[in-house]
C-alpha cells in the first residue's frame, strides 16, 4: 500500500535460530558465575542479544549462494576479484587490502604510521582503535563537537568533528599527527552520523596541512543515510552516489565488514598511497595471510561482495534505521533518559543519568546492563567508565558519559524482540533506585571491558531487581 506508515521488513524469514527461554533464577546464577561481566556469558543463556551490531545481522539468500561459489584458491581466487570489485564500486581506494576484522586493518595501519610522540585525532576513537593506537606509544585524541558528548543535545550529526579544533592540533603538531582519521558514524559517541559539510570541512583542513585523511568507515551506509534525510540538498541522491562522494574525500579507509558489510567476519584497509600500502601488505603477509585473502576464506569475500551490494538499498537502509529509532521512540516516550537524536545501530541508554545515586567509578552503566540481564535476558554493552575509565598510565577517571548500548542486529529480530526489549528496559527503569553499583575485582592491562570481573557493592542489586519476583 503506497503512503502506509508501517515501515515493514523488507524481508521474510527463510531460516530460523531457536531462543531459549530462561528464569530469572538461572539468570541470576548465570550472570554471577560470569563475574557480573555480561561477555563472559554463554549467549544460550541470552534471550535477545543486544551486545553488539558486529557479525550478528543475519545474511540473505543471495549471500548464502554467494558463500557456495566461494573459491579457495591461495593467491588470485576469483572470489578475491568480486570482493575488490564491489569495495571498489563504493570506495574506490587504489589500494584494498582485506583483513579477518576491522582491527585488524587498524593494527597494521598504527603499527606503519603510530609509534611514540604521535597523534593521531578523530571524531570520536572506537575502543579498538583507540588501543590500537596506544599500543604503538601514540596518543589517540577525540574532537568531536560539543554537542556530541551531550546525550541530550539535539543535533543532526552530532558525530561531526570539531575543525576548529583540529585546525589547532594541527598548528601545534602538524609534525606528530600522521594521519587524521574520521568515524562514520561514531559508534562511541552514540552512534551519530557526520555531516557531508563536515568531512568537506575536515578534508580542507586536511589538505591545508597536508596530512592524510582517512575514514574509519564501519556504518558508512547507515551514515550516507542519515545525511540524505537530514542534510539539505541531499534527499533526492541515491545512497551510493552519497558514498562515492565520502570515499572522494578519502586517503585511506579502515573496515569492518561486520557492520555495513552484513557479513559475519571481514574487513579491510584501503589507501592510496603506494608505500604505505606496500608497508601495510609486508606486515599483512605477517599476521593475515596473502594479499589476495587476507585472513578470510574465499566464501567470506563472496559474502562481503554481495552484503556490500546490498547494504545500499534504500528499503534495507529505511527500515534499519526506523526499526532502531522504534526502540528509540518507545523508551523515550516512557521516560527513560537517551541519548539524542537516536544513532544508526544502536539506542543508548544514558545510565548516569538514570543513576544519579551510583557514582561513574562504581559504574552506573554495569549497574544497568547487569539488571537489564537479570529481569529479563536482554545483553546490552556498557559504553562508559568500564569502557573507557582506566588509561595507560595506569590511572582511573569517570569517562564523559555512562551509556548503556542497545545495538541492534542487522536484518535478525522481529518488532516484538523489540517491542519485549522495550518493556524490559521499562520495568528496570522504574525501579532503578534499587540499583547498586559495582567494583572491579581482576581486569587486564588493556580492553578491560571484555574480560574484568565485577562484585556488586553492598548488597543493593541482590536484595533489589536480582530477587524481586
Ligand atoms: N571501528 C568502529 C567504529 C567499530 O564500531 C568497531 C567495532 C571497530 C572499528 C573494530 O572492528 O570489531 O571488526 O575489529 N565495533 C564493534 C561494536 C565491536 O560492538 O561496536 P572489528
Amino acid at each position: 500500500m503506497d503512503g502506509a506508515r508501517t515501515i515493514i521488513e523488507p524481508f521474510r524469514i527463510h531460516a530460523v535460530e531457536p531462543i531459549r527461554i530462561s528464569t530469572r533464577q538461572e539468570r541470576e546464577a548465570a550472570i554471577e558465575a560470569a563475574g557480573w561481566n555480561l561477555f563472559n556469558l554463554h549467549a544460550d543463556d541470552v534471550l535477545i542479544d543486544l551486545l553488539t551490531d558486529s557479525g550478528t545481522g543475519a545474511m540473505s539468500r543471495d549471500q548464502w549462494a554467494a558463500i557456495q561459489r566461494g573459491d579457495e584458491s591461495y593467491a588470485g581466487s576469483p572470489s578475491w576479484f568480486e570482493f575488490l570489485g564491489s569495495v571498489q564500486a563504493l570506495w574506490p581506494l587504489k589500494h584494498v587490502i582485506p583483513t579477518h576484522q576491522g582491527r585488524a586493518a587498524e593494527k597494521i595501519l598504527f603499527s606503519v604510521v603510530g609509534g611514540p610522540g604521535k597523534a593521531i585525532p578523530n571524531n570520536t576513537h572506537f575502543d579498538t582503535t583507540r588501543a590500537n593506537i596506544e599500543y604503538t606509544g601514540a596518543e589517540a585524541i577525540d574532537l568531536v563537537i560539543a554537542e556530541g558528548k551531550d546525550p541530550a543535545a539535539l543535533h543532526p550529526f552530532k558525530g561531526n568533528m570539531d575543525v576548529p579544533a583540529l585546525e589547532r592540533l594541527l598548528a601545534e603538531r602538524r609534525a606528530d599527527v600522521p594521519v587524521v582519521f574520521v568515524t562514520i558514524t561514531n559508534n562511541s559517541g552514540g552512534g551519530q552520523p557526520v555531516s557531508l559539510a563536515n568531512l568537506h570541512a575536515v578534508r580542507e583542513v586536511c589538505d591545508r596541512f597536508d596530512v592524510p585523511l582517512f575514514f574509519d568507515a564501519c556504518r558508512f551506509a547507515e551514515n550516507a543515510w542519515f545525511i540524505k534525510v537530514r542534510e539539505p540538498g541531499q534527499a533526492h541522491r541515491s545512497i551510493t552516489e552519497i558514498v562515492r562522494e565520502i570515499a572522494s574525500l578519502a586517503d585511506g579507509m579502515t573496515m569492518s565488514a561486520k557492520k555495513d558489510g552484513l557479513a559475519n567476519i571481514g574487513g579491510w584497509l584501503a589507501v592510496n598511497d603506494d608505500r604505505l600500502a606496500e608497508q601495510c601488505r609486508n606486515l599483512l603477509i605477517l599476521t593475515e595471510g596473502f594479499p589476495t585473502y587476507g585472513g578470510l576464506a574465499g566464501r567470506d569475500l563472496e559474502a562481503i561482495a554481495q552484503g556490500l551490494r546490498e547494504v545500499v538499498n534504500e528499503d534495507y537502509l529505511r527500515y534499519r534505521i526506523r526499526s532502531t529509532a522504534y526502540l528509540g521512540d518507545a523508551l523515550d516516550a516512557a521516560g527513560v533518559p537517551l541519548v539524542k537524536p537516536f544513532g544508526g545501530h544502536a539506542i543508548y541508554l544514558d545510565a548516569r543519568r538514570l543513576l544519579p545515586h551510583i557514582s561513574p567509578l562504581e559504574y552506573p552503566g554495569q549497574a544497568l546492563a547487569v539488571a537489564l540481564y537479570v529481569e529479563g535476558g536482554i545483553r546490552g554493552c556498557e559504553i562508559g567508565t568500564v569502557m573507557f575509565g582506566r588509561h595507560p598510565d595506569g590511572s582511573e577517571s569517570p569517562a564523559s558519559m555512562d551509556l548503556v548500548r542497545l545495538a541492534i542486529p542487522r536484518r535478525t529480530y522481529t518488532q516484538s524482540h523489540i517491542d519485549y526489549a522495550i518493556e524490559v528496559v521499562q520495568v528496570v527503569a522504574a525501579r532503578s533506585d534499587e540499583l547498586r553499583g559495582f567494583r572491579i575485582v581482576d581486569e587486564p592491562p588493556a580492553l578491560r571491558h571484555f574480560t574484568a570481573r565485577f562484585e556488586p557493592l553492598a548488597s543493593g542489586l541482590r536484595d533489589g531487581v536480582a530477587t524481586r519476583n
